[in-house]
């Protein structure tokens, strides 16, 4: 190395929501443990997915990133990997098939173990505790030594991460993901309209492939998929352990997963977190709530993105579906003439939150589209291109966001509700999403 990649400079700024860790001693030994561990990710891997975000940002692709909000290390189990990767697929097979476009598939999963919180603490019947920050610091159960950080979560939060990307590979990489599995990823999972719905147009996908077939076709490209791993770059010690230089371009990669984003809560300008992700060569993320100015964008673009690469930097809007219509045109107009490629993706979760009436973290489905509407409707009047999803997701039958095909109520809610977390769309809720984009795609 002829440069200082500047990787420590972060250390030297604001740093928001990092944990309390009661002995620094332990964290610098955990942190040199993690050092020398092997990388989670390749490098060559993320320069992948870089190009292909840059086709999603020309319209030539569509980006589908989902999973849990918050993974937990009980939550790493074969069952629940595969319910939210089937999912996922199902998902993208209704894009690919209803749009005609690609669609690239990136997990919120195989780190996504930290959490930022609104309040430092937790108060219960008149007791205070640290707030649960993820499993990668803390432990949910409130009880005062389980909600002390403790740095050896970080390891555990690095094995769990490897365990599971290395199942996910299992499953594109080894036949399970073969589009000729089609109907057998609808298994298991409860009979409704929607899924009679995916049935058929797994029964259309399978005729094609006959005559395909029929005709001679070579299907070895249908056997695996392409599908890579992103989480909330929150933890900085831990980010920065896992950044290495790639021995092919010398390069800084945060090789913990392929993509990063930048929360909503720790993207300012000056910030710690702005200063290490600019200095990665990963594709990046940063997510732009409802109080984002046009300059607030520029400025990002100009610190993240300085080059003007395509599909280094992807702009995550989580706006509300009240204030997506007045907020993000400003944004997009104001970005595109600038000249920045941005990838513009929709996160239509994270500005539709509130408290149920029974006393449930929830949101409502109707909210969620009304948010992808909007989101397509203002790129469509801006001549720019609405290029994702981002969406806390479940395979599993959990009742935590009201309404979709079940018409899940508030009194439902109590059902099934599993999140630690924010509330996700159950596995008919993803599907009926997909199916409702697939048609606004079209429309694109
Ligand atoms: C999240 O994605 O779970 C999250 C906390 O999002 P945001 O930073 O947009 O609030
Ligand atoms: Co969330």
């Amino acid at each position: 190395m002829t440069t200082d990649p500047g990787l420590d400079s972060w250390r030297d700024l604001l740093a928001h929501q990092q944990p309390a860790w009661p002995d620094a001693a332990v964290l610098a030994e955990v942190v040199d443990e993690l050092s020398i561990l092997p990388p989670l990710v390749f490098a060559g891997e993320c320069d992948v997915l870089r190009s292909r975000l840059a086709d999603a940002a020309d319209g030539k692709a569509f980006l589908l990133q989902g999973g849990d909000c918050a993974e937990t290390f009980a939550g790493a189990t074969a069952d629940l990997i595969r319910g939210r990767i089937k999912t996922v697929l199902q998902m993208a097979v209704v894009l690919t098939y209803g749009a005609s476009l690609p669609v690239i598939k990136v997990g919120r999963l195989a780190g996504q173990f930290a959490k930022p919180r609104s309040s430092d603490d937790e108060t219960r019947d008149g007791v205070t505790m640290p707030a649960y920050r993820g499993d990668a610091v803390n432990a949910w159960d409130f009880d005062a030594a389980k909600r002390t950080p403790d740095p050896a979560r970080l390891l555990k939060a690095y094995h769990t991460s490897a365990s599971t990307l290395n199942l996910v590979r299992a499953f594109t990489q080894g036949g399970f993901a073969d589009l000729r599995q089609v109907h057998e990823w609808n298994r298991g999972f409860i009979g409704s309209t929607v899924n009679v719905r995916y049935e058929e147009l797994a029964g259309e996908i399978d005729r094609a492939m006959s005559f395909m077939a029929a005709c001679g076709a070579d299907f070895d490209s249908l056997r695996t998929v392409e599908f890579f791993s992103s989480h909330e770059a929150l933890l900085l010690d831990y980010e920065r352990a896992l950044t290495r230089i790639d021995s092919r371009t010398q390069l800084p990669y945060d090789v913990s997963a392929h993509m990063l984003w930048i929360g909503e809560r720790t993207r300012q300008l000056d910030g710690a977190h702005i200063d290490l992700l600019a200095r990665v060569r990963n594709p990046i993320g940063v997510k732009l709530g409802p109080t984002t100015t046009p300059d607030d964008a520029l400025a990002l673009v100009d610190r993240l993105d300085p080059t003007r690469e395509p599909g280094r930097l992807t702009f995550i809007t989580r706006m509300g579906a009240g204030r997506i219509r007045e907020v993000l045109p400003s944004l997009v107009e104001k970005v595109a003439a600038s000249g920045a490629q941005v990838l513009w993706v929709c996160d239509p979760m994270h500005g539709n939150t509130f408290e149920s009436a029974s006393g449930y973290k929830t949101r409502r489905f109707d909210d969620v589209i009304d948010e992808v509407r909007g989101f397509f409707e203002v790129h469509r009047a801006a001549g720019t291109v609405p290029g994702g999803l981002h969406i806390e997701l479940t395979g599993d039958d959990v009742t935590e966001i009201m309404g979709g095909f079940e018409k899940i109520d508030d009194a439902a809610l109590a059902t099934r509700y599993e999140s630690l977390c924010d509330p996700r769309l159950n596995h008919q809720q993803s599907l009926e999403l997909s199916f409702l984009v697939a048609d606004m795609l079209r429309g694109r």
